[in-house]
């Protein structure tokens, strides 16, 4: 197997000034991502970093599923690991790497609870068979085997056969909204371009880093 420290790739696709840049960062972040959206089969795919009380920091992917003006929004299981995570403290982090064009975007923020409404409206978008399976995952809690869950989710798939979903309570949205906001574009040499974003007195001031 090749050594690790070998693997290495020279990034030179693309490069970033600040005369490209949007002036809102919201706006930015749609620009690269119509850019991206059917280069990759997940650019959805996000980490999310919360506070751990025990670990100090946990990360881990779940999908972008709508940008709005003023954030990003997922969905998950509020009584998740994360989800209670973000209840006693609601800082986070986002990251998107976008290898296709050698590209990330980090987004720090708060994490608000969407409305139940805005939520369901969501939820009965999905296919069915998601519905039921945000229904009967007890996300992050201890199952004793793939077969009792498969019992579950059978069990469910017949009796709402003809019936629709109802959204359970502990399953609904966030919106990250970000109050800082990097793009990085990789470069020749490792001499990459990074700018950010920072909310100061409600306004977005951009300012280039070192990478
Ligand atoms: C590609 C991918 C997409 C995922 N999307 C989501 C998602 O949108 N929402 C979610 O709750 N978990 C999603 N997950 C699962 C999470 O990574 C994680 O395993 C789960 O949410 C439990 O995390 P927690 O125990 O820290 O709460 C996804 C995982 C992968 C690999």
């Amino acid at each position: 197997m090749k050594k690790i420290h070998n693997i290495r790739t020279n990034y030179q696709f693309g490069s970033l000034s600040k005369s490209d840049l949007a002036y809102s960062p919201i706006k930015q972040f749609k620009d690269w991502f119509s850019q991206i959206i059917n280069l990759m089969t997940e650019p959805t795919a996000m980490t999310l970093s919360t506070y751990s009380k025990r670990y100090g920091v946990d990360s881990r992917i779940v999908l972008l599923k709508e940008i709005k003006q003023d954030g990003f929004i997922f969905y998950t299981n509020y009584n998740s690991v994360k989800g209670k995570q973000i209840s006693s403290n609601n800082n986070v982090s986002l990251s998107f790497f976008w290898p296709e064009l050698q590209r990330q975007v980090r987004v720090n923020g708060l994490a608000f609870k969407l409305s139940d409404a805005y939520s369901t409206r969501y939820f009965k978008s999905r296919p069915k068979k998601s519905q039921i399976s945000a229904c009967i995952s007890q996300q992050s809690e201890v199952v004793l085997s793939r077969n009792l869950m498969e019992k579950q989710f059978n069990l469910m798939c017949q009796q709402f056969k003809n019936k629709s979903i109802p959204k359970p309570d502990y399953w609904g949205g966030y919106k990250v909204k970000p109050s800082c906001i990097e793009f990085w574009q990789g470069r020749k040499d490792r001499l990459h371009d990074r700018f950010i974003y920072e909310k100061k007195d409600k306004k977005w001031v951009i300012n280039r880093l070192y990478p």
